[in-house]
């Protein structure tokens, strides 16, 4: 899938961003506290024994640092890492040549592990489990598997939906880790440090408000921040102020708790189509233009989070607070309200 230039250049200045920005160490990742203290003693113990570490996966929200993790620890185990994808590996040759190109004590990162196909993934276990290639030559009654040996190697491998990854995969981890959304303290933390590192001072006020506004999500801070810095420029600040952030976020028409247009406009079909809901998801999708997937990863955990939306056995619902915070009058007596309902 290839974007438009203008999306390859934001993207590629995304990417740039990250890196820059992106923690070296576990001493300067902030937040994610029960995750990085586990880690730090596998490592240790796997560098005591002089053996490469079990597979890992991690999973949570996007932009919550699950690459950035990868990175740190094949960093502290002083080996490389190869970072692929789910869907960048279409066939079993494709993931056949990565296996054979590692080198003894590499890490290798699979992002989005819950988009592999079920042919790749057959092929992954035994890679995973017993370092072994098996590789299915020619077709019926002439086919033969030949074995190939793999390198010791760590599989750490990454998801926003951890519930698509079949039982077989999941259980050929040695851990698994979820992360979390961050606390306000966490990205108003993770603002000051990207701000010394972008050399723009950020004032208390303003650095409340644009944590407030970051989805409680890194990549999402350190983007509104590099925002927040242009128009600073642009304006001829030398400080990011109130001002300046109120102003950047009415440009990108992001609210004061981070809901984008796009956010909006699903709690407004929920609102005004279905009445608050419940509303199954594919109903959703289909009346607000927005891919199911994209909801799912995107926009719903988030709302979830706030609660905003509420899910129960019957769909997704829209909780009396959101109907308020989009200046809608809540339904006096809505029978459907979750209250006593179960939660999913
Ligand atoms: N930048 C992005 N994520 C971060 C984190 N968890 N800690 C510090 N800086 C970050």
């Amino acid at each position: 899938m290839s974007l438009p230039p203008e999306e390859q250049d934001e993207a590629r200045e995304e990417n740039m961003l990250i890196q820059t920005l992106r923690p070296q160490s576990f001493k300067e990742y902030i937040g994610q506290e029960v995750t990085k203290n586990n880690l730090d003693v596998a490592i240790a113990a796997a560098k005591i024994r002089q053996e490469s570490l079990e597979h890992i996966l991690i999973h949570g929200p996007a932009g919550i640092g699950k690459t950035t993790l990868a990175y740190i620890i094949a960093k502290e185990m002083r080996a490389n890492l190869r970072v692929t994808s789910g869907p960048a590996i279409e066939k079993v040759g494709d993931l056949a040549a990565i296996l054979t190109n590692l080198e003894a004590g590499d890490f290798l990162f699979i992002d989005e592990v819950h988009r592999l196909s079920k042919l790749i993934e057959e092929v992954l276990y035994p890679a995973m489990e017993s370092r072994s290639l098996d590789i299915v030559l020619g077709k019926g009654t002439g086919a033969r598997t030949i074995q190939l040996p793999l390198p010791p190697f760590t599989l750490v491998a990454a998801t926003t939906r951890i519930g698509l990854l079949s039982a077989p995969l999941r259980s050929r981890f040695g851990s698994t880790f979820r992360l979390e959304f961050y606390t306000q303290k966490e990205i108003e933390d993770i603002l000051d440090r990207s701000a010394k590192i972008l050399n723009i001072p950020l004032t208390p006020k303003a650095r409340a408000r644009l944590a407030a506004a970051s989805r409680a999500t890194p990549r999402v801070a350190n983007r509104l921040l590099k925002r927040c810095r242009d128009l600073a420029q642009v304006e001829g600040r030398a400080s990011i102020d109130e001002e300046i952030v109120m102003k950047s976020l009415a440009m990108l028409e992001i609210d004061e708790v981070g809901l984008d247009a796009q956010d909006r406009k699903i709690l407004k079909v929920l609102i005004e189509r279905f009445n608050g809901g419940p509303a199954g998801i594919q109903a959703i999708a289909a009346s607000s233009a927005e891919e199911e997937e994209t909801i799912l990863e995107v926009f719903e955990p988030y709302l979830l989070r706030l609660g905003f939306l509420t899910r129960t056995p019957r769909g997704r619902m829209v909780t009396k607070i959101a109907w308020q915070h989009l200046g809608f009058n809540p339904p006096p007596e809505n029978p459907e309200e979750p209250q006593n309902e179960q939660l999913l």
